[in-house]
Formats: structure tokens, sequence, C-alpha cells
């Protein structure tokens, strides 16, 4: 019998470049594995999809960082978001049931379908906008120029800050963005900025309602269950933090996929500027039929085949228990990689391959469970609006650097690109 190969070295520069071969490594020979993570915490990795899935819908796995078994004064060292006192931080992806389950009901009731809907044509002029600002240069940085602006101005839309303020919130997240979101310094005072911001808002939201998200959720917590002034401004902040930098890598990576894919950007140009209902954003999750409902199914391919969220946020073990062969102990950190669960070959058939009409496609790209994503619809709404404007726009879209000197963000949680140079055809 052969030994296997070593085991691979995690987050290392080219882990953050291709962690692929590394998270096949793992789930064919460690499957849970507990490691030490950059900052120093030990947790386990998760990269099988049907230990993943279990493992999301575990309510023995919880959210709440204070049940993370770390001695008192390593706290606030871990980078363990929530383990810093910030009141912006109880919000739903730190907290169980029931106050997740009274407070992902609230938000419910503001964040509604037909509020999304609603907000379509809005995103279209903003993505227009956007383009317009750099089309007639034939080069663009599709980070810095769309992908980044495109989801913060769209949420500022959304939770109802005023344009005048929302070059701010711009900052603030660049700043957020940048340096990772470690505790200190600058993200300390850009955080610390948006909170007192937000504090101020949801004051003046509430004594002149309008039509925002923001005034909803008063509303919606002013007929029946409570939410608090600190509660209030912890789901904007989290609308925002888990809303913005993931629709920045779906578009990024989803782009950047597309280009180093040919034939299936081809495929998918074909289907956005020829033939009956082209162009159409797509509503579910892909199972129509026709090409025109090819966009939305390649939307949730590039989010299988490269997905924003390359870990789900952390999880805490309450209890000693077993997952996929391995003791997990009484307040160990859990990390689910859903990037690697969504390339098992045990659940995927041709897992590696970029296939934009994969129509069976159940991946964990916004996770599953209590905890799904809340903005699954606008991030599929962003993400199809704005790789069908760049495909029909800028036909000609190509990288504009080779793809092995791109740089990718050292990041735990998210997987994104730092910049995507791209050229075409000047459009004027
Ligand atoms: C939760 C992914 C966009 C709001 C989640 C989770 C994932 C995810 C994986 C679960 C995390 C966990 O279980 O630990 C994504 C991806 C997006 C995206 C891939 C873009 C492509 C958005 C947007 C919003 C949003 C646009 C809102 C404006 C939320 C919220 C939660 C969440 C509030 C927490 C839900 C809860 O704990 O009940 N997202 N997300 N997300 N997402 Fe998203």
């Amino acid at each position: 019998m052969t030994a296997p190969p070593p085991a691979p070295d995690l987050f290392t520069w080219e882990f953050a470049t291709d962690p692929y071969p590394a998270y096949a490594w793992l789930r064919e020979h460690a499957p849970v594995h507990r490691t030490r993570l950059p900052s120093g915490v030990e947790a386990w990795l998760v990269t099988r999809y049907a230990d993943a899935r279990q493992a999301l819908a575990d309510a023995r796995l919880s959210k709440n960082p204070a049940h993370h078994d770390e001695p008192a004064d390593a706290r606030g060292r871990t980078g363990i978001p929530g383990e810093r006192k910030a009141e912006l931080m109880t919000h739903l992806l730190n907290i169980d049931p029931p106050d997740h389950t009274r407070l992902r009901r609230l938000v419910s009731k503001a964040f509604t379908p037909r509020r999304i809907a609603a907000f379509e044509p809005r995103v279209r002029e903003l993505t227009d906008r956007l383009v317009d600002g750099f089309a007639a240069k034939g080069e663009a940085d599709l980070i810095h120029d769309f992908a980044f602006p495109l989801p913060i101005y769209a949420i500022c839309d959304l939770l109802g800050v005023p344009a005048e303020d929302q070059d701010d919130f711009r900052d603030w997240a660049g700043m957020m963005i940048r340096h990772g979101g470690g505790p200190r310094g600058g993200v300390a005072r850009s955080v610390k900025k948006m909170r007192g911001y937000l504090v101020d808002l949801i004051e003046r939201k509430r004594a002149d309602p309008g039509d925002d998200l923001i005034s909803g959720l008063i509303r919606a917590s002013d007929h029946g269950e409570h939410l608090s002034g600190n509660e209030a401004a912890a789901m904007a902040f989290i609308l925002l933090f888990a809303g913005f930098e993931t629709t920045v890598n779906l578009i990024g990576n989803g782009t950047f996929a597309l280009l180093t894919h040919p034939e299936q950007r081809a495929l998918l140009q074909r289907s956005l500027t020829g033939g009956e209902g082209a162009g159409g954003v797509g509503g579910g999750h892909g199972n129509g039929s026709g090409d025109g409902d090819l966009l939305a199914t390649a939307v949730e391919e590039l989010l299988r085949f490269d997905g924003p969220v390359e870990m789900a946020t952390w999880r805490f073990a309450t209890e000693p228990l077993r997952l996929g062969g391995q003791n997990i102990g009484r307040g160990d950190p859990v990390l689910v990689v859903l990037a690697a669960a969504d390339r098992d070959p045990a659940r995927f058939d041709r897992p590696d391959t970029l296939d934009l009409t994969r129509r069976e496609n159940p991946h964990l790209g916004y996770g599953h469970g209590i905890h799904y994503c809340l903005g699954a619809p606008l991030a599929r709404m962003e993400g199809q609006i704005a790789l069908a404007a760049l495909l029909t726009r800028l036909p000609d879209l190509e990288l504009a650097a080779a793809p092995e000197e791109l740089r990718w963000r050292g990041g735990l949680i998210m997987r994104g690109l730092r910049t995507l140079p791209v050229s075409f055809s000047p459009v004027v």
C-alpha cells in the first residue's frame, strides 16, 4: 500500500490563489481536520458535502462566540468576529434560537421578496451608471470600478442611507474589506464610525420613516416583537456586512471564471444576446428550461464553482459530538468549508468542471439551515444583472493580465480577487 501524499500547507500564498487541490486532499484523507489558523486559533475544518450540510444544520454547533473555549484573556486576539465586545456584534450570525428566531422573523417582514423585486430597476440603473463610467476607456479594474461600488450603493439605497452619505459608507467598507476585518486601527475606527452613523440614522428614521428597509424594520418591531436600538443597529450592520463583500466577490470571482472559461462564456453570451427572452433575470434556482434561464443557472454554478464565501462563519460545539469520524470537544470552533463541499465528487458530477447549464445544483454557497443567507434573492439579482451587463455591453471583454498574476485576498471566510484588470473595445 502506498502512503498518501503529504498533507498540503494551508493558508499559504499558493493556497489563497488556488485552495482546491488542498481541499481535495482534505476531503479524501482528513475530512474533519483540526488545524491551527493564521490567527493561532485551533479549529476543525469540515470539507465533505454530507458532513458540511449536517454541521450547518446541527443545533449543537452554536453561532454564539461565548461558547468558544478560549481563555478569557485570549479573547479579542483570535480575530473571531464577535469576540470583540462591540455592540454591533449581537447580530443574526452570532446568535442562536430563540433570539435568532425572533430577529430573523422580524427582518424577514421587512426584507420581503416584494421589496427586492421592486428594487430591480434601481440595481439596473446603478449597474449601467458604473459601466458608463469606464466603458469609453477600453480598460478597467473590475473590482475597483464595478464589483466593489455596486453592492455598497445597492445596500445603502435599500437601507435608506441618503445619497450624500453613501461615499462615507464606501470609504468605511473599503477600509474593512482591505484590512480583512481585523480588530485594530483603521478598521476599528471605521466600524465605530459606521455604528455611530447607523444609530443616528435609525433615530432619524424613527422620527421620520420612509419607504426603506430600516424604516420597515422599525415598523415591523412596532407591531409586536420588540427590536432594541442596539439590535436595530446590529441588524443594519450585518445586512451591510454580509451583503457587501460577498456580492463583490460573486461578481469578481464570477467574471474571472467566465473570462478563463471561454467556451462557457461564449455560451452565456450567446444566450444573452440572441434568442427570445434572452437577458432576462431568472428568478429562482435555475430550474426552468430554455436559454433565457441560462443566466440563472450560470450564476448558481459560478457560486458553486468558486463562491465568495470560502468557509461559513464560525460555529462552536456546545457539547462533545462526533462528526466525520472525529470527536469534537465542547467549545471547539468548527469551520464548514463551503468551497470544499461544493467540489465534492460524492455529491457533484464532474465537480471541477464549470458547467453553466448544470441544473441539479444543490450547492452550499448560501449556507444551509436556519442561518441560510437572508440576502440570497438580492445577491442572485445583483449577480445576474452585473454579469449580463458586462457581457452584453462589453462583448469582447478580456483579462488584461495572466490569470496566475492576479492576487487573491488571503482571508479565511471570504475568497476574492484584489484586482481584476480587463480590456475591451471602447464604447463611446
Ligand atoms: C448568511 C452567503 C449575499 C445577508 C449567509 C451565509 C452564507 C451567505 C454562506 C450563512 C453563513 C453561516 O451559516 O455561517 C452569501 C453569498 C452572497 C450573500 C454567497 C452573495 C453572493 C448577501 C446579501 C445580503 C446577505 C446581499 C443582504 C443584503 C445575509 C444575512 C445572513 C447571511 C443577514 C445571516 C442570516 C442568519 O444568520 O439568519 N450568507 N450571502 N447576504 N447573509 Fe448572505
